[in-house]
């Protein structure tokens, strides 16, 4: 009643109420939302029926594409029956018990992960990530170190956003005025060959500096001080950033001898993206703790959690009868429905082996975006690795001059893109356009999106 004798339309009401996350407060009182309300494949459409191809999966999370009914289903059976149940003191329920018992099978047959111990679960990636820090100084403290508790994070890499999985996060936009990072988390240079190594530096010799950088970082500081290295296989929010040549190899070998633990954050990475079913196995990766969120349920319900390796799990199972509770969990770790939605998913993954498709639709993304922007003069290096891609865009390719983050020529383009229909994300620490599409996005599809985005870039540059 009130709406109707206000005449508010939702969009008015959205400004009236939604405090956006991630969203400039003035850009959205100046234009207001966009108000979504239904999905299909790799479509979404807003509430006045214009319909947008979502390269960008959401926020990369929409690996089985939107509207499935599989998924519906198993979420409308499992809140039918258990609504919501918690699993705190030895609680459970079937769905969360099954569903970390399929996390640890792919992730032992999938991704060579064999000593993947045990899965605990939480909401969001930033829980995950916050979970594995607290985790990593339980850890020490139970072994007799209480001094071993920095953690290490890259400049580029982005771990979420509370107080401190934000402050692993190496992007200053996430710092700005949040008095972050907190003390103890350490960041090293960002892995990224095409935008910081210096003139005339191989890849080789740009990955032999990162490691000297990183031993030291370590000599200074003292091993006996550092506790975690965490890293996304490949950067997502950073730019999609690959790492360069040798880089895992160099670095794991200088952790491992200074008993630093490794952190392999896959919340982009993980369930298919990179054409593999985790970053971890697509680069032979051991982690010590993996944490995982987004594509675990496609985004049809907030989960995330962090796999425990066995050392891990034997050093906190032996120290139980002692410390008693292990006091940290949250209300909706594991929750029923969660559990349910998260199996359904993975067997639509699985039955429709959509990691290997991910691989060789990537494949040709990544071709069709070489072959219409290989020469582009604004485009300056065209990257991905199965279906994470981007455009990172340059100022002059013939020289390699760089565009400057804030003059935001690529959000020019995103915003461009998007009003020709697809969804493509600017990111905020480099000029990069991001893709990252369903991983059921066909063909045709693809094309649509490259096409569409190669139009964007003439609206903006006239070429
Ligand atoms: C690699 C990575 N880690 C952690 C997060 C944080 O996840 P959430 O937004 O669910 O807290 C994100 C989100 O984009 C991410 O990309």
């Amino acid at each position: 009643m009130d709406d109707l004798r206000h005449n508010r339309s939702i969009e008015d009401i959205d400004r009236e109420s939604v405090f956006h996350p991630a969203t400039s407060i003035a850009d959205h009182m100046a234009r207001g939302p966009t108000i979504m309300s239904r999905a299909s494949g790799v479509r979404i459409t807003d509430n006045h029926g214009r319909t947008w191809l979502d390269a960008m999966a959401g926020l990369w999370c929409v690996n089985a594409g939107y509207g499935r009914r599989e998924l519906a289903e198993a979420g409308a059976k499992a809140l039918t029956e258990l609504g919501f149940f918690h699993s705190f003191a030895s609680m459970g329920s079937e769905p969360t018990a099954r569903l970390a018992d399929k996390l640890l099978q792919l992730m032992r047959d999938e991704a060579g992960l064999k000593n993947m111990a045990r899965v605990f679960f939480a909401n969001s990636g930033s829980e995950a990530n916050d979970t594995a820090v607290k985790l990593v100084r339980y850890f020490n403290n139970l072994k007799g170190r209480p001094a071993k508790k920095k953690v290490i994070a890259r400049q580029g890499g982005y771990h979420g956003v509370t107080v401190a999985a934000g402050s692993l996060t190496g992007i200053p936009l996430y710092h700005k005025a949040f008095d972050l990072p907190i003390e103890g988390v350490l960041h090293v240079s960002c892995p990224h060959h095409y935008g910081f190594a210096e003139p005339g530096e191989s890849e080789a010799a740009f990955t032999a500096r990162l490691a000297q950088e990183l031993k030291d970082l370590i000599a200074r500081e003292g091993g006996e001080t550092i506790a975690a290295f965490f890293a996304e296989p490949v950067i997502g929010t950073g730019g999609v950033l690959m790492p360069p040549a040798g880089y895992y190899e160099a670095i794991v070998p200088i952790l491992r001898e200074h008993d630093i633990l490794f952190v392999a954050d896959e919340v982009i990475c993980g369930f298919g993206r990179l054409g593999g079913w985790f970053g971890s196995g697509v680069y032979g990766l051991q982690p010590d703790l993996l944490t995982f969120a987004k594509g675990v349920t496609s985004g049809y319900f907030p989960v995330s959690g962090l796999a425990v390796s066995q050392g891990i799990w034997d050093v906190l199972a032996a120290a139980s009868p002692e410390m008693g509770v292990f006091a940290h969990g949250f209300t909706y770790s594991g929750h029923p429905v969660g559990g349910a939605i998260g199996l359904a998913n993975l067997t639509v993954l699985e039955d429709e082996g959509l990691p290997a498709r991910a691989a060789e639709t990537g494949a040709y993304f990544k071709a069709a975006l070489d072959d219409r922007l290989g020469d582009h003069p604004h485009v300056g290096q065209i990257r991905g690795q199965g279906l994470i891609l981007a455009c990172e865009l340059v100022a002059d390719r013939a020289t390699g001059r760089r565009f400057d983050p804030a003059e935001g020529m690529h959000r020019k383009v995103s915003n461009a893109a998007f009003e020709r229909g697809v969804i493509t994300r600017p990111m905020p620490f480099m000029p990069v356009n991001a893709f990252s599409p369903p991983l059921i996005i066909s063909r045709a599809e693809v094309d649509e999106a490259v096409d569409t985005y190669a139009a964007a870039l003439a609206d903006v540059f006239g070429v």
